[in-house]
């Protein structure tokens, strides 16, 4: 946010932390990028470790500062990403609609979300990269059933068009604002654990 006569802790009413996994390759990394910077990268490069970026956005007229955490895929950074489970408000669960080993392994991320992460944390399953309908091996239905079964949202995006990416981050954002934020103010309890302005 620009607004130079905004002290910092004013920038935001509260701050979240959503955590973006999936297979290598499935495209996180260019999940936020279109997100955070309106970017596409055709050749980015394979993240090592943990990124992350920032966006503040608003929801139901609050400002929310989505602190977002980019995991590196690959599966020789799996303990040290898993680290970064434990504090999150939420969960990107990425596959490739075309790449069906991706969607076959959202079996083991949701496992290691529920060994590593607060039970009370959201999570949306996103068959990414629906751009590529001619190699789609992944059905629509498909995902939207798994995600049924883990009772959790469901989007297909398109990070390379820009297609339900945004629907997708405020969906989940509004999931989670309306969970802690509304039920906790709701409940005459003071503060809320983010940094809050007045
Ligand atoms: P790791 O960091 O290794 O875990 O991979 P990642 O999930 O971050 O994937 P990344 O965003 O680096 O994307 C991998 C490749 O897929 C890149 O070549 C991207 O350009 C491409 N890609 C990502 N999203 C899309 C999409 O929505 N459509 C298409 N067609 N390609 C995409
Ligand atoms: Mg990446």
């Amino acid at each position: 946010m620009e607004n130079g006569k905004m002290q910092k802790n004013y920038e935001y009413d509260h701050l979240f932390k959503i955590v973006l996994v999936g297979d290598h390759g499935v495209g996180k990394s260019n999940l936020l990028s279109r997100f955070a910077h309106k970017e596409f990268n055709l050749d980015s490069r394979s993240t090592i470790g943990v990124d992350f970026a920032t966006k503040i956005i608003q929801v139901d007229g609050k400002n929310i500062k989505a602190q977002i955490w980019d995991t590196a895929g690959q599966e020789r950074f799996r303990s040290l990403t898993s680290n970064f489970f434990g504090r999150a408000d939420g969960f990107v669960l990425t596959y490739d609609i075309s790449n069906r080993p991706s969607f076959d392994h959202v079996i083991g991320w949701m496992r290691d979300i529920k060994t590593r992460a607060p039970p009370d944390c959201d999570i949306v399953l996103c068959g990414n990269k629906s751009d590529l309908d001619n190699d789609r091996v992944v059905s629509y239905e498909e995902g939207k059933q798994l995600a049924e079964e883990y009772g959790v949202e469901f989007f297909e995006t398109s990070a390379l068009t820009g297609m339900n990416v945004e629907k997708m981050f405020y969906g989940l954002s509004t999931t989670i604002k309306r969970k802690r934020i509304d039920e906790f103010e709701g409940s005459g309890a003071a503060g809320s654990g983010a940094s809050t302005a007045e």
